[in-house]
Order: C-alpha cells, then structure tokens, then sequence
C-alpha cells in the first residue's frame, strides 16, 4: 500500500473516527495494522459462555470504549453473525456538545479504574483538539459513591445522552461482511453491538493499535 495510501486511512481514523473497507486477506490486515502504528495486542473476537468479558458475550454489548492507552482498534471478519452482529458507533463530540461547560469539566476530574489493573485509574474525559474518552459503564458505576455530586450527575447525564442517542438510533451502524475490516478511533468513538444468538458463528480479530 503506498504511503499516500496509508495517510488517507490516517486522517479518516483522526478526523472522521472510523475507516471502513474489504480486505484480501488476513496477511494485508495485520500489514495495514502494522503500518498504523505498533500493535499491542491481538485478540479472536468469537462467543465463549465460559468467559463474561465484551469480546466473548452474546448479548447486548453496551457503548464503551475499550483500552484508553490505545488509539486504535482494529477488526478482521472472518464469518459475520446470521442476523445482526453489526458495529454500533457514537462519535462522543456528540454528546458531549448536549452538556454545559461546567458538566464537561467535571468528567475531566473524575477517574474511572482500568481494566485488568489493580490500582491504575484514567481520566473519564481528557480535553483536546478531539476529546479522549474513556468510558466502561459498569467501571464508572464502582467509583461513583467515591464522586461528588456535581461530578455524579455529570457522569449520569453523560450516561442518559449516550442512551437517547442508542434509543433515537442516531448511530453509526456498520456491518462488517466477510472479510470486511474495520479500524476505530477508540479515543473519541464508543462503541456497542446489539444482542446476537448464543451459537453465532460471528468470528473477528482484533488488535489494539498503539499510535
Ligand atoms: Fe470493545
């Protein structure tokens, strides 16, 4: 792929929050990936009923992000769900853009513990040019008693736009065919999935694309 190539897929990650295309192969997708930045971790995307984590469960995957150190995901397709198994994305300038002033600098004191860390807290919201998020729900849900309540109810607002937009379906949805790729920007983008059925087929890769 030629560099101008890989500048382009670059900005549209940066800018736009995601980049969407079909790949030959499995080979070209680790070789783009590679190109991103340095890949951290590799990860098969498949049901599992003997684990209870995001990748592995075939019910509803709420909005969150993933691992806040990483600025981009990346998923292969190997078999997509019969039904469903879509990609659901938020872009959180969105919600963000609903909240006061005084709302939004309460997320940048508020921290939220990461996962698979013991004692390793992030930032809820860190100010930029593009926001950075990080936002687990069930994570932010353990520290709340330890928030005030300026900081609680910035968080439940946060919260409520993420669920009016899910409920407006004011998404993006993207269905990824066999072979699709899919590369995120995990640090303004949240993303979901909708329930599937628990013998799906639904196979993806996904790597964690340090930039
Ligand atoms: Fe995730």
């Amino acid at each position: 792929m030629l560099k101008k190539e890989i500048q382009k897929i670059k900005k549209s990650i940066s800018e736009d929050g995601f980049y969407h295309c079909q790949m030959s192969n499995i080979e070209s997708f680790f070789e783009l990936s590679n190109r991103l930045g340095t890949i951290k971790q590799y990860t098969e995307v498949r049901i599992d009923s003997t684990k209870d984590e995001f990748p592995y469960i075939s019910g509803e995957v709420d909005f969150h992000t993933d691992n806040p150190t990483i600025e981009i995901l990346g998923w292969f397709t190997h078999f997509q769900d019969e039904h469903d198994g879509k990609i659901l994305l938020i872009n959180v300038e969105d919600v963000l853009s609903k909240m006061t002033k005084e709302e939004i600098k309460c997320l940048t004191n508020v921290n939220i513990k990461m996962p698979s860390r013991k004692n390793d807290y992030y930032p809820f919201l860190t100010e930029g040019k593009k926001p950075h998020i990080f936002y687990i729900p069930p994570h932010c849900w353990k520290e709340i008693p330890k928030y005030t309540n300026k900081q609680k109810d910035a968080v439940m607002k946060f919260h409520s736009l993420v669920l009016d937009i899910k409920k407006s379906k004011q998404y993006h949805s993207i269905n990824l065919k066999q072979g699709d790729v899919l590369f995120l920007n995990n640090y303004f983008m949240i993303h979901g999935r909708n329930k599937i059925a628990k013998n799906s087929k639904r196979f993806l890769e996904r790597v964690f694309i340090q930039t």
